[in-house]
């Protein structure tokens, strides 16, 4: 079914975020849909900034792993408590087969993966996972979100407070 929220603005996507990611754990993935300037990112960077909080740390740069693909944000403390997290951007993934080099299994096993474009890895998408579709909203700066949770990512969204039946 999905739960659907209206982001007035900028500031609503990284509350979102920082929801979400104070109840994240490790196996956990957070598949972001939308299209081009939609806001993954933007969610990604308050995320991490979030997640880096809760660890008592700042990071000082998020990149946009465009070019990369894959960039860890390692975190001080215990593996459990503060898994890595892992920002992936599939933009340029043409085949889902060039995902398999990435190699992602160790993330999405004991990290907790932010994965634009998850449409992209096919077959190897994470089955429990939370998705986050943002679409244009009324204004410029406003987004409609669409959370839909599957396997373990409903109960996630359940504890985040987003009841998705
Ligand atoms: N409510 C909002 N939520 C998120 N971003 C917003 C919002 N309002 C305005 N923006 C702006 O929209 C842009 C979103 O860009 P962003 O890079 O996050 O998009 P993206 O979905 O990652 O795009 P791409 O597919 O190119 O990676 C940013 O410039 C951001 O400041
Ligand atoms: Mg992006």
């Amino acid at each position: 079914m999905g739960v659907r929220l209206d982001l007035p603005d900028e500031a609503a996507t990284r509350a979102l975020a920082v929801r979400l990611a104070a109840h994240a754990r490790a196996g956990d993935a957070i598949g972001l849909k939308g299209p081009l300037g939609a806001g993954k990112t933007t969610f990604a960077r308050a995320f991490i900034a979030a997640r880096a909080a809760l660890s008592g740390v700042e990071v000082d740069d998020v990149p946009s792993p465009t070019f990369t693909l894959v960039q860890a944000y390692d975190f001080p403390g215990d593996v459990e408590q503060s898994p890595t997290v892992f920002h992936i951007d599939l933009y340029r993934i043409e085949n889902s087969d060039e995902t398999i080099e990435l190699g992602l299994e160790d993330a999405f096993a004991s990290g907790v993966c932010l994965i634009e474009w998850p449409e992209r890895l096919g077959h190897l998408l994470p089955r429990s996972r939370i998705e986050l579709t943002l679409a244009p909203g009324a204004s410029e700066s406003a987004r409609i979100a669409e959370l839909a949770g599957f396997g373990a990512g409903k109960k996630r969204l359940k504890e985040a407070g987003y009841d998705d039946r």
